[in-house]
């Protein structure tokens, strides 16, 4: 991949990041006329799998602004939810995947992206043989609020006054709570494809809960988006072209996985991660990375008296919950950790016990029935193999 060396002067004023407003406005403008006409500058190359790709309407594939292709994580029968799904190509992918069990639903706060997006639904359903794809218009730090369903409100309820400004605050409140575009533990997959880093900074922590809101216990978040070797600076997050660009509201790479450590995620993992950066900014190195994180380690931990042996390959390992495993030790966790760590995407590092001492057979995780093929898992391979409920690699990742 080519790497672009660009060294911009310090603009005045310019985008203000901490107005969350001025930002969505900006982005939208730069999305809308990406939804129009292609425009090269917008995020790095991507090789899709070509075989689903084909199947795609040429628009489609050519109003590409992804970083990654986190649809190839989805498996047969998921409920999909693809954040900032742009012209829908992650969400006609994912569909070739989950089958006619399964349902994708696209959320984008672009209105000429949507257009796009709906235009080809009947198109792509045909072609795959099932209609399983719906596109919402909505900011994914808002996951609950069909903007869609406020403009008809709207529409009725025109704003012009103070008791009018009132009404449409209770409306909003009132279609987040009985009539929420995504719901509650309603999804097993987030996606999200160059998207997170376009989202205002004062707005970021609250995106990364609505993630973790709206997945089901045990559910994951796959996301590709663009990180940064070192934290921006605010001159170059002042500047719209870059901010729109998918560059410089870029979070440094540790802050973007402790964003998810901070919304409450577990097993976060590096699934993929560009050797080579995308652009060199100011010295700064931008890359795309695709990152794993999993829902479920809330919640009371009974003990029963399970524990577990860690199995290597290094000497020790530390937990995001402050457990220390020495590898070959048995360690005394409570229920909810040993079954956590006999699940993707720990499993077949651990053996989990009984309280008799005996190992446990876990039938529910494909990752962890032998140490043999926990151990191929972990090989490195140019060839995804997306039917594995291990994490498949993206570009010689890391699996498992
Ligand atoms: C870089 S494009 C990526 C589109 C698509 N994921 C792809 O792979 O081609 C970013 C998309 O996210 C949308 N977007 C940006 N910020 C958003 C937000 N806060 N809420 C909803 N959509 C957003 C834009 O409208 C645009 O369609």
């Amino acid at each position: 991949m080519e790497t672009r060396e660009v060294n911009r002067p310090p603009r005045e004023g310019g985008l203000d990041p901490d107005d969350a407003t001025q930002v969505a406005a900006s982005v939208r403008a730069r999305y809308s006329a990406g939804a129009q006409v292609r425009e090269d500058e917008l995020c790095c190359p991507v090789e899709y799998d070509p075989e689903k790709l084909a199947v795609l309407p040429a628009e489609i594939v050519e109003r590409d602004y992804g970083c990654g292709d986190p649809s190839r994580f989805v498996r047969e029968g998921e409920v999909v939810l693809d954040l900032g799904s742009g012209a829908g190509k992650i969400c006609y992918l994912a569909a070739q995947v989950v089958g006619p069990e399964g349902r994708v639903v696209g959320v984008d706060m672009t209105p000429d992206m949507l257009e796009l997006a709906r235009r080809y639904r009947g198109e792509v359903a045909e072609r795959i043989g099932w209609d399983v794809v719906e596109f919402h218009r909505g900011r994914i730090e808002d996951l609950a609020l069909d903007l869609d369903r406020l403009d008809a409100w709207l529409a009725e309820h025109p704003v012009r006054t103070v008791e009018d400004l009132e009404a449409l605050e209770a409306e909003k409140e009132r279609l987040r709570r009985e009539e929420p575009m995504v719901a509650d533990e309603s999804v097993d997959v987030v996606l999200s494809n160059c998207v997170l880093n376009l989202v205002a900074p004062g707005l970021k922590p609250r995106l990364f809960r609505e993630v973790h809101r709206v997945l089901k216990r045990g559910g994951r978040a796959v996301i590709s988006d663009i990180v940064a070797d070192r934290e921006v600076p605010e001159a170059l997050q002042r500047d719209p072209e870059l901010w729109s660009g998918c560059i410089s509201g870029a979070l440094e790479e540790r802050a973007f996985l402790g964003a998810f450590e901070d919304a409450g995620f577990h097993g976060i993992t590096v699934l993929a991660r560009q050797a080579e950066p995308w652009k060199v900014v100011d010295g700064i190195a931008f890359r795309s990375v695709t990152v794993a994180a999993w829902k479920g380690k809330e919640g009371p931990c009974p003990d029963s008296g399970r524990s577990v042996i860690y199995l290597g390959p290094f000497r020790e390992v530390h937990d995001d919950d402050g457990h220390v495993f020495v590898r070959g030790e048995r360690t005394p966790v409570c229920d909810k950790t040993a079954d956590l760590l006999g699940r993707e995407p720990y499993g077949g590092a651990f053996a989990v016990l009984d309280p008799s001492g005996r190992t446990e057979e876990n039938g529910s995780s494909c990752c962890a029935p032998s140490r043999e093929s926990a151990s191929s898992c972990r090989a490195p391979s140019e060839e995804p193999s997306p039917s594995s409920c291990c994490a498949p690699q993206e570009g010689g990742g890391s699996c498992c």
